[in-house]
């Protein structure tokens, strides 16, 4: 049996200039809803069950990205994981909002697994415009994810019902730092080669954009 239920992105961006006083700063906030066809709930995921397959599969992929966009790798953070599952077990009712904490933060839900959410940020670097460079709401996590001076990740993920697993990755330093995207996101390495070759998972049917912005 196939049903709908809905992938849901949604990553943090971070307007900082280099020595802008905080109370200068200005986030925005964007979410990205893929609606796709699975045939169940992947309760037993093992890469969102088992804490090594989770992750060795986060770091995987976010590598993967970022060896493609010549950044280089992320180690896995233990304070970003704590934070992240932090967030994740106050927010009872799996309300799809940020934490509003000092990373930079990508979430989705309703992944088949863990390297299907990144798989999802990563592709929408066939989206970016590196001859224009700068925050856009529909290629900001892919942006997050390679960005070159991030140099740790942590994720926590929970099980939202219905509405499959909830992921949460903290990116540190966080990424999408306007002016700085010139700099920071690279081009592939080899275009053409095997990251922009990387095929959507099959159940991605449809990308629906839905943004808000706000000032802090
Ligand atoms: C590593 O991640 C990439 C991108 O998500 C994926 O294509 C590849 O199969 C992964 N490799 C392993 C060994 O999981
Ligand atoms: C983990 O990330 C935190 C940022 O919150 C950083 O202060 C800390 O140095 C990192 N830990 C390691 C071992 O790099």
């Amino acid at each position: 049996m196939r049903r709908l239920f809905l992938l849901a992105l949604s990553l943090l961006q971070a307007a900082v200039g280099g020595n802008a006083s905080p109370t200068h700063d200005q986030a925005k906030e964007a979410q990205t809803v893929t609606i796709t066809a699975a045939p169940s709930i992947p309760s037993t995921a093992p890469q969102f069950v088992s804490e090594r397959s989770f992750t060795s599969a986060i770091l995987n992929s976010t590598n993967f990205f970022r060896a493609a966009h010549n950044a280089t790798p992320v180690v896995y953070n233990a304070t970003l994981a704590r934070f992240a599952a932090g967030y994740l077990a106050d927010n009872r009712d799996c309300a799809f909002d940020h934490s509003g904490g000092p990373y930079g933060e990508n979430l989705a839900i309703g992944c088949s697994d863990a390297q299907g959410c990144v798989d999802a940020w990563g592709n929408e670097g066939r989206e970016y415009d590196f001859d224009d460079p700068g925050f856009d709401h529909d290629t900001g996590h892919f942006t997050q994810l390679v960005w070159k001076h991030t140099t740790d990740v942590g994720c926590g993920r929970k099980l939202c019902g219905e509405s499959g697993w909830f992921l949460v990755c903290e990116y540190y330093p966080r990424g999408n730092v306007i002016g700085q995207f010139d700099e920071e996101v690279q081009r592939a390495v080899n275009a053409g080669g095997r990251a922009a070759a990387l095929p959507f998972r099959r159940s991605v049917m449809l990308l629906v954009f839905v943004s808000i912005s706000l000032a802090l």
